[in-house]
């Protein structure tokens, strides 16, 4: 399939694995774009750059094909090294960049001077078209639904995307409970160009994380997801759990004198005893409503090749067929 967005990356298939905190180590990065689509890794994972310049080397020896590494840019009081993240990406010769977080407008002359692709994820209409005028070269749209930070305006995609298909000009990707070859042809009827999958790819052979974490995403209903950090300004979607109802519980009785340190031990550091010890209580990790949609593990390259296979029979079987009818 041809499109913008796979024309302007040099992908075959419109299909972006976007960045996971750790999750997106080279490994499955290497997985997803040698099965034709875009993997990218997480960059704030490596606690240096040093250690993100090591596992691009990483990618690099797993896979010839284009990858990408995410950079988030955390409104956080000690500022990690983005410059040193930034001169890893470019000395390893990484051609795409997703960011994410605050405006990283400050940070694009230095990549595009270097050939780097920024696609810039966005959960509104307005941020997108700063995004376009900041220069992004595209935009992926996180609608309500997406596991991690929805945003604070709870705008669904099968409205987002169709208004982001009115307003930009740029080439924009679906995010936010993409799960199959459905999601990817309504996406495109919608105007966007491709998608972008979090919560799916989480749950593939080759996602280097605990076996728990994605026995718990198959189990999970699109009822299981809950919203935390709201009252902070920093929602976050999360699949519920023991530590998620202590979260929101505190959310209730403090109301609006919740403070973050009030809730640090949910949420502050969890990540790695979660995603790479299974200790699934440990706090509050991301997951979109569309583990709904998740029954199965599969390989990277069975799930793109499923997707792709069943979107032909949809376009030209099922829609062809009603608009022949
Ligand atoms: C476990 C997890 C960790 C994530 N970590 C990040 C991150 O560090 N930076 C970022 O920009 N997005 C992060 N995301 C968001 C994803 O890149 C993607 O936008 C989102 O998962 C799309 O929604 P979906 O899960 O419905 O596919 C994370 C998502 C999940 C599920």
């Amino acid at each position: 399939m041809k499109t913008r967005i796979t024309q302007m990356l040099g992908i075959e298939h419109p299909i972006i694995q976007g960045g996971m905190h750790y999750v997106g180590f080279a490994k499955l990065a290497a997985a997803v774009s040698n099965a034709g689509g875009l993997g990218i890794i997480t960059g704030l994972t490596q606690p240096s750059a040093e250690d993100l310049a090591n596992e691009i080397a990483r990618c690099r020896d797993m896979t010839e094909k284009p990858f990408g590494v995410n950079l988030t840019f955390l409104p956080s009081l000690s500022s990690p090294d983005y410059p040193g993240y930034i001169r890893a990406i470019i000395d390893g010769g990484v051609k795409v960049v997703e960011t994410a977080g605050s405006n990283p407008q400050q940070y694009l002359p230095a990549m595009q001077d270097a050939g780097i692709r920024i696609i810039h994820k966005c959960t509104s209409v307005r941020h997108s078209l700063k995004a376009q005028a900041i220069g992004c070269d595209a935009v992926s749209v996180d609608g309500f639904e997406c596991g991690g930070h929805p945003g604070e305006d709870d705008i669904p995609n099968m409205i987002l995307l169709p208004r982001a298909a009115d307003e930009l000009e740029i080439p924009f990707v679906a995010s936010g409970g993409m799960a199959d070859a459905r999601s990817l042809v309504a996406a495109l009827a919608l105007g966007a160009d491709g998608i972008n999958m979090g919560t799916r790819f989480i749950a593939t052979r080759e996602a280097p994380v605990h076996e728990k974490v994605k026995q718990a995403i198959v189990a999970a209903s699109e009822l299981d997801t809950r919203l935390v950090m709201r009252p902070l300004r920093n929602t976050e979607r999360v699949l519920k759990n023991a530590a998620v109802e202590r979260l929101l519980e505190k959310e209730r009785s403090l109301g609006p004198a919740l403070k973050f340190e009030d809730i640090i031990d949910e949420v502050a550091g969890v990540y790695p005893r979660i995603m790479l010890d299974g200790d699934l209580e440990a706090g509050a990790w991301s997951c979109g409503m569309v583990a709904g949609l998740i029954n199965d593990i599969p390989s990277c390259r069975e799930l793109i090749d499923g997707i792709m296979r069943e979107a032909d029979v949809l376009i030209n079987q099922r829609l062809r067929g009603m608009v022949a009818g």
